[in-house]
Formats: C-alpha cells, structure tokens, sequence
C-alpha cells in the first residue's frame, strides 16, 4: 500500500513534477522554480503526496478552499478537489483510492461536510461517493438569424426590465479591467445555486482560465443606469467568424439579455458561440426563431460528495414543505444512515430516524441531487435510488428542487 501524507512547501516541486508526469506532460517552468502560475495558486497545506513502498512519489491530490452557493442562497464552505494523478506506471494498485480515503478523512476531522471536483473522466469518481450535481453546454447562435423576439408581457408583469432600462456596454481589454470582473463575478457567485468562489489570489495572478487568465480578450462590460457594472462577457473571435464567449456573467437577467444583444449584434461574424450556458436558460426563447441557436456538448460539470447528511441537508434551502425518510449508505467509508427530513418554510430538520424508507439511495446519488440539478426521479427511473412506494419520487422531486437550475462555471 503506497504511504499518503500532506505536502509542505518543500515538497512543491516533487508535487509538480509527479503530476505532471501523471498527465504525460511537462511543466511550464521548471518544477524547482514553482511550475508555473497555475501551481503557485495551489493550497499548499492541503495538498498530498502519495509514496509507493520504495519511497518513490507515484500520486497527488490536493484541495482548494471555496465556498458554494446552496440552494436558497446559503454560502457552503466546499472542498474543491484538485490536481489528482497517478504515475502510469502505479495505477490500478489502489494509489487514488488511498489518497481519496485520505482526504476525506481530513476533511471531514477538519469539520468540511461536502467536496466537489470536476472529473476527468466520469467513470472515475462514483465509487468514492461523488454524484454529477450540474450541468452545462454551449449555444451556438447564427448571426443571420439572431434577432430577438418582442416581449409578450411587459416589464410590469415579470418581464426583464432590459428593453426598458438604461444601461450601458463599454468593450474593454482583459488586462485593463480585472477589479471590475472580479466584482460581478462575486455578487453573481452568491444568487446562483451551485457557483462557486474565485479566491482573490486567482484574480491577482491570473491563474485559471480566461477571463480570470490574463489570456488576452476583449471584456463586453455592461452597467446599469447608475454606471455601475452588473455583467460583462469575455470574448475573442476566431476563424471561421466566429466570435466565442468564455462566460457571460449578470447580476441578473436584464443585464445578461443586454450583453447577449450586443454579442448578437456584433459586425463581420457569422456565429456567436455562447460557452457554458446553464440547463433551462431564456436566451433561446427570446430570440425570434428558436432554431437560430443550436445547444451542444452537454456535459456534467460540478460532482458533489456529501461528509455530513443532516448538515448537509440542514444548511442547504428548500422551496415546498413535506417529510421524506431516506435511507443512506456510503460504501466507500463503511457508513449508513436513515434520516428523517422534515421540510417547513424553506427549513429542513433532519435526524436519525427508525421508521421505514421513502427512498434508499447511495451517497453519491444523493450528492447528485443535493443541489436541485437531477431529478431524484430520473435516478428511481435510472435504476441508482429505489423508490419504496409509488408516491415517493414526485415527493422528493418537488422537496430537492432548487429555486433555478443549479451552474457551475469556474474550473479548477
Ligand atoms: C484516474 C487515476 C487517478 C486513477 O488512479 P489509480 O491509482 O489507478 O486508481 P485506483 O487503483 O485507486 O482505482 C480504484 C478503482 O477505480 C477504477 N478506476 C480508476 N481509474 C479509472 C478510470 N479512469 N476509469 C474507470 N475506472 C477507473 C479502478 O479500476 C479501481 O476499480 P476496482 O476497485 O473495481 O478495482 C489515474 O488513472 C490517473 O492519474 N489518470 C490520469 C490523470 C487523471 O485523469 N486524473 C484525474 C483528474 S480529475
């Protein structure tokens, strides 16, 4: 069995260069100088090194410090698990699975209830008690036939107030308008289930991806009547005339419709495409041919692990009030639980309970629909949870729902 222990800072360029070598690459700069931005954003301290018996370094992880936004607006402290790899040369001895059980342990001694992480590949990470939670894909819009449908209701009846607003967008270069994403990326993150924190530190170095890279690209900054910014669309435009949208953030629809109007309007190019759209968005339904814009690469994006089922459940908000008994078990760290969840007034309670099941499910599907993402049904229908009478899905469909689709769209 390989020995797993946390990294210290001079153990930083052995992490690198293992990871590295896990992935077939090679660092940007030297691993002894730090590896590259990238690395240097690393949470040192909760990083670790796996060994095999012979001393070698054969496997990394690591975890990033972030906080998630729960249904009903709650800000969760989430573990975002980073950098995993394995040496080719030692995989299928158990390398990750010591590494997972690991870091799970310390997390949890050290009071997290829930991780998250982006996987690779999804085969990988169920066994360890993860559950796909979000989703994203990316909308291609045809210039030619972009333009937008007439509102049916008016502002007044619940409409986006855009058309009727005041507002403005500036085109700015990345390089000159960091503090203002950083900004609206920050009050974004806290209204929209399933978003997560950008540390500062990864503004400041530009470690991510565009637009918190300093990759070049041109920013449409958008602000509200009072100049105050409240959305903004990094950019760049590439053969053949496509312009393509790393991520459009808004504070709130208006703001998004307007900056969707300006990318839609934009001269010499023949197709907008707009990258990490969250499940059920309006941009579809407001333009005039709803075939003018075509949805692909639909794929998983956030995977929740749960530590902590009450206090998971019991921070999280709810949207319709009722009793649900479930019945959970958690393979890989030996563990079951049968809770009672009793939802009032957008609270949950939640205890140990004797009495009989609702549902039964594995950790990991309830990680998958913790955030109000999946459909506890598809997952009865899918085979993974087990319903125990015929009323027990649409309950826990109308219990688990959140208050919009959950959407992640920070990598790490
Ligand atoms: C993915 C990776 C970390 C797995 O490490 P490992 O040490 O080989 O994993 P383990 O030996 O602990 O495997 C545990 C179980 O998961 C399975 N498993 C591991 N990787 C898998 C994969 N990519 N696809 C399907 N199953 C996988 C193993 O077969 C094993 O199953 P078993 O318990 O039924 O025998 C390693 O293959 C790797 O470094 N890959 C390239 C980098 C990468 O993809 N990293 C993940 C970034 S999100």
């Amino acid at each position: 069995m390989p020995s797993v222990r946390s990294t210290t800072d001079q153990d930083h360029a052995v992490f690198v260069d293992t990871l590295h070598a896990a992935f077939g690459r090679f660092p940007e700069t030297p691993a002894e100088d730090g590896g590259g931005v990238w690395w240097a954003a690393l949470e040192r301290e909760r990083c670790l090194l796996a060994r095999a018996a012979d001393g070698r370094p054969v496997g990394t992880a690591g975890t990033y410090a972030f906080e998630l936004t729960l249904p009903g607006g709650s800000l969760a402290p989430a573990a975002g698990v980073t950098a995993v790899g394995v040496v080719p040369s030692h995989r299928r001895q158990g390398v990750l699975s010591a590494m997972m059980r690991h870091q799970l342990t310390e997390l949890r001694a050290g009071g997290e209830f829930l991780s998250v992480l982006l996987a690779s590949e999804a085969a990988i990470y169920g066994r360890f008690g993860y559950g796909p939670a979000t989703y994203t894909r990316r909308l291609t819009v045809q210039r030619h036939q972009a333009a937008f449908a007439p509102l049916r209701v008016s502002a007044a009846d619940g409409a986006p107030a855009e058309g009727a607003r005041a507002g403005s967008v500036e085109v700015l270069r990345r390089a000159e308008c960091g503090e203002i994403l950083e900004g609206v990326y920050d009050r974004y993150r806290r209204a929209q289930p399933g978003a997560l924190s950008r540390p500062p530190r990864w503004w400041a170095m530009g470690a991510g991806q565009p637009p918190v890279s300093r990759a070049p690209r041109y920013v449409a900054v958008h602000r509200d009547a009072d100049g105050v910014p409240d959305g903004y669309a990094s950019y760049s435009i590439g053969e053949p005339d496509t312009l393509t949208v790393d991520e459009t953030i808004a504070t709130d629809d208006a703001a998004f419709t307007a900056l969707a109007r300006f990318l839609l309007g934009h001269d010499l190019v023949a197709q907008v495409v707009f990258k990490h759209l969250p499940p059920e968005h309006p941009l579809r339904w407001q333009l005039a041919d709803f075939r003018a814009g075509t949805l692909s690469g639909e794929t998983d994006w956030l995977w929740v692990r749960l530590l902590d089922t009450p206090r998971a459940l019991t921070t999280r908000g709810w949207f319709g009030d009722g009793e649900l008994v479930i019945d959970v078990a958690d393979p890989f760290l030996g563990e079951h639980g049968r809770h009672l969840l009793v939802v009032r007034d957008g609270k949950a309670e939640c205890v140990p309970t004797g009495r009989e099941p609702d549902l039964s499910l594995d950790v990991s599907d309830l990680g998958a629909i913790y955030l109000g993402g999946t459909a506890p049904s598809n997952l009865v229908r899918a085979g993974h949870i087990r319903a125990h009478h015929p009323a027990a899905a649409a309950l826990a469909d109308a219990l688990f729902r959140a208050e919009r689709p959950p959407h992640c769209l920070h990598w790490f």
